[in-house]
């Protein structure tokens, strides 16, 4: 297990990923009653992207110049990014930075937290104990949050179906290991069996098209109840770039979230475009009936 996201954080995959799950914590909240946010690859919560140029051994390319870099001054976005990166200064001012370029930058369990309301609650869980115990540092001020050195797969079995009978899930992971995918199939299937009605958000990254559709199929094999997809491209399917793009499924995505996921996708298809062939899109996989 070697992969640090301090390398990549506020990255464009950062990006598309915070700026969707914190409208979706918006949506939980359109109701009163509380519900349970699962985090299952939470990261260490905090990123100095001061640092994000030095790796183990070698000096790194940062990658959050192409990714909140490009939003960081834009005046004119879609009120969903807009809130992001709003969310994101609150965040680096508060953490103490003077300078005009972005410096704190906040990971999934800390933008989520900050707009926890009393009633909500976080699991957070993080398998690397490195990084659970900075994540645990990160949040220790947060209220009804608990950080849990675990399998985030595991976690959505033994979580679900939540206290509150209401769930947004967040499945992050690294994608090291070949058999990433078929972790996830298996985890949603277990977790939509528990809760049926639990919102998951499954980040994946777009390397090679076939496997992201063989993704698709497996998933729509478990008779998904409405599900969508957000996917940015920031290149060409042809692209020599080891990550032409990424993306959401969104499983039991709130109602109407595309009107506003939709038109935001296509704006970040043209602000985080590296190369020709660079789109951001937004289409049901299993529609509403
Ligand atoms: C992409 S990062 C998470 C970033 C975080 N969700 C965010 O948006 O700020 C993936 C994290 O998952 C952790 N991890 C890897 N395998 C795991 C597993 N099976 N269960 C829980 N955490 C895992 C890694 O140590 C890494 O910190």
């Amino acid at each position: 297990m070697n992969y640090r996201h301090h390398f990549h954080a506020g990255n464009f995959a950062d990006v598309i990923k915070h700026a969707l799950l914190l409208r979706l914590v918006a949506a939980m909240q359109r109701k009163p009653k509380g519900f349970l946010y699962l985090d299952t690859h939470a990261g260490r919560g905090s990123y100095d992207l001061s640092l994000a140029d030095q790796g183990d051994t070698l000096v790194r390319k940062p990658e959050w110049p192409q990714g909140i870099g490009r939003l960081w001054s834009e005046s004119d976005l879609p009120e969903l990014l807009a809130d992001y990166v709003s969310a994101v200064r609150t965040y680096d001012q508060r953490q103490g930075n003077l300078t005009t370029e972005p410096r704190f930058y906040p990971g999934s369990p800390l933008l989520a937290g900050e707009v926890m309301r009393p009633q909500d609650r976080m699991v957070l869980c993080e398998r690397h104990p490195d990084e659970a115990a900075a994540l645990q540092i990160a949040v220790g001020r947060l209220d009804r949050c608990s950080v849990q050195v675990m399998d985030g797969y595991v976690a959505l079995r033994a979580m679900l179906p939540a206290l509150e009978r209401r769930a947004l899930v967040l499945i992050d992971p690294p994608f090291e290991a070949e058999h990433e995918f078929a972790d996830i199939v298996r985890a949603v299937q277990e977790g939509l069996a528990r809760s049926p009605d639990a919102v998951i958000a499954i980040w994946y990254p777009m390397t090679k098209r076939a496997r992201v559709d063989a993704f698709a199929d497996q998933l729509c094999r478990l008779k998904l109840p409405p599900t969508a997809v957000a996917e940015l491209m920031v290149a060409g399917e042809e692209s020599t770039l080891k990550m032409q793009g990424c993306g959401m499924v969104l499983i039991n995505p709130p109602w109407r979230f595309e009107t506003e996921a939709e038109p935001a996708m296509k704006v970040l298809g043209q602000l985080l475009a590296q190369e020709s062939g660079a789109s951001g899109r937004y289409w049901w996989l299993v529609p509403e009936r």
